[in-house]
């Protein structure tokens, strides 16, 4: 327990959120709050608006230039707050994936008037396979949405969770008139663009206050008091422990462009969210307290300046204390490193650092040792598991146009899917590369940096399938699969089988011809 007073203080999340629905607002918002920034409009919107590769190029040069929004520290109220940044379009969403398993809890915003988006289900399924923590928050109530106890029925339907609103809004779109924090019996009335200091909060020992009476015309404290009335009524009230388990998701409501709701939202944060836990890995779960060093790699970000290769490897600490010129074991390259330059980040600049704690993320220069999942230790032999691949959407087959550059291609390919752009698979008994991607773009990201950082010339061709399965099963009966459907097997880059199905038709036709195979979806990396 030497580092607790370290750990105790540190608090990793990320905002996750259908495009749109305000993420990047928020996330300015909160470093306005915690001293991070000091003016709006300092984060950029990672966001794709044009649907281009140069301009995903553009934005990915910025962003390499300043890696520092990958990762946001911040102090808030004795709190060292991480904020990992996600991609902001859904062609990278394995990236934001990733990100979820380095976080030990979430944010997610959705938008009042559009209420559950398709990405917003997407995101908390994998939320929901850790059992990671979220509060959610409805962001834009000055516009006219959907009513907040509809929105709540639908939040608990689409997103399989229970919620339990803590704050309520009184009208929305231009009739709001603020939010009651059921957390803390207190009122705080909305004026659009405002600060939000303490002063805006006007306790309330309950709401038959002659405040109400006074601040709120007849309709709206009937409506406030029969709605609070009813939430009491119909929802337990709020336990700490749910949540924590992933359970029970706490709501806000706000405005996030409006700064209003959010200092609620981050208040409550650094109060309840979760420290950093124990992680399970190959041998045993890893406790944070742990006086030894662990971590894992689950971002690798290139430099696209083709004059400098290196790579920054996002290393996620779990356990002990990290130290900068110390000697630390790659378990899968079975190679003692040091890295002299480990970076942290604030909101804006990178700055070198000599040691972080579990919870922290730091970045290490990487020449092409690193690759997503790898497992970073003080020389005990283990991986962090939970680390998974999920099956990609689109497949298409990589040409090689210029033979004289087959070297490179096959070199550039492992290192960009080493970084997870996209998922590359190998025909089994065969010599054909299949790419897996999430979205189109990243096949456009792809053939542009093969060319631009290898020199490679390729082309893709497209195939007809539609999900990849992992198999496992029976040996004998997974021999007679192949035999039978070769043509559809191929491996991963760790060499496990891959099943690559045409539709959903052929999937479940094979899933019952083949009882003794298990087909999965995901796999772990490694
Ligand atoms: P994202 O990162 O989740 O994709 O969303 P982002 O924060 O970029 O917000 C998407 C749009 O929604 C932005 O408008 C933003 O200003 C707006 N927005 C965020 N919070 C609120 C809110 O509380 N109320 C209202 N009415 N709008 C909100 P935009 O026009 O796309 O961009 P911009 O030009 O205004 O920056």
């Amino acid at each position: 327990m030497k580092y607790a007073n370290e750990i105790n203080k540190r608090k990793s999340f990320a905002i996750i959120a259908h495009p749109d629905a305000g993420k990047t607002t928020l996330t300015e918002k909160f470093l306005l709050f915690g001293g991070a920034i000091q003016t709006a409009g300092a984060v950029k919107s990672n966001k794709i608006k044009k649907h281009t590769t140069s301009d995903f190029m553009e934005i990915e040069r910025q962003r390499g230039i300043s890696v520092a929004t990958s990762v946001m520290s911040f102090d808030y109220r004795d709190t060292i707050v991480n904020l990992l940044d996600t991609p902001g379009h859904k062609d990278f969403a394995e990236d934001t994936y990733r990100t979820l398993t380095a976080v030990d809890s979430v944010v997610l915003v959705i938008d009042c008037v559009k209420g559950v988006e398709e990405q917003t289900e997407r995101l908390m399924e994998v939320c929901r396979m850790r059992d990671t923590p979220v509060i959610i928050f409805v962001n834009k109530m000055d516009r006219d949405g959907k009513m907040p106890f509809d929105l709540l029925d639908e939040l608990e339907e689409k997103l399989s969770i229970r919620v339990r609103p803590l704050s309520w809004p009184i009208n929305m779109g231009k009739d709001f008139r603020g939010v009651y924090n059921l957390y803390n019996k207190s009122y705080v009335s909305f004026s659009p663009n405002k600060k939000a200091t303490d002063d805006d909060i006007v306790p309330l020992k309950d709401l038959s206050s002659s405040f109400v009476d006074e601040n709120f015309n007849e309709k709206d404290a009937d409506q406030l008091r029969s709605d609070v009335e009813l939430i009491e009524g119909v929802y337990d009230p709020f336990e700490k422990e749910p949540y924590l388990e992933g359970k029970l998701a706490p709501v806000f409501f706000g405005s996030a462009v409006n700064n209003f709701g959010v200092k609620d939202l981050l208040d409550t944060f650094v109060e309840i969210a979760p420290l950093p836990k124990p992680r399970p890995a190959s041998t045993r779960d890893i406790d944070p307290y742990e006086d030894k060093f662990t971590g894992f790699i689950f971002k690798i970000h290139a430099n696209l300046d083709p004059r400098h290769r290196d790579r920054i490897a996002f290393l996620r600490i779990c356990s002990g204390k990290f130290e900068r010129n110390k000697f630390y074991h790659h378990v899968r390259l079975d190679k003692d490193m040091r890295f002299s330059n480990p970076y942290t980040f604030m909101a804006r600049e990178k700055n070198i650092v000599d040691d972080a704690y579990p919870g922290d993320v730091v970045g290490l220069f990487d020449t092409g040792n690193f690759k997503i999942g790898d497992t970073l230790t003080e020389g005990e032999e283990l991986f962090f598991t939970g680390i998974p691949s999920f099956s990609p959407e689109l497949f298409k087959e990589l040409v090689n146009k210029d033979p004289m550059k087959t070297k490179q291609l096959e070199k550039g390919i492992r290192q960009l899917t080493d970084e997870g752009v996209a998922q590359l698979f190998t025909q089994h008994n065969g010599n054909r590369k299949i790419i897996g991607c999430v979205g189109d773009l990243q096949f456009e990201v792809i053939q542009y940096r093969l060319l631009q950082e290898y020199g490679a010339a390729c082309q893709f061709n497209t195939l007809p399938f539609y999900k990849a399965c992992w198999i496992t099963g029976d040996k004998q009966k997974i021999e007679d699969f192949i035999r039978f459907k070769g043509q559809n097997i191929v491996e991963d880059k760790d060499g496990h089988l891959v099943y690559l199905a045409q539709s959903e038709w052929y999937l479940n036709t094979e899933r019952s011809n083949n009882p003794d195979i298990e087909f999965h979806f995901s796999s772990e990396i490694h």
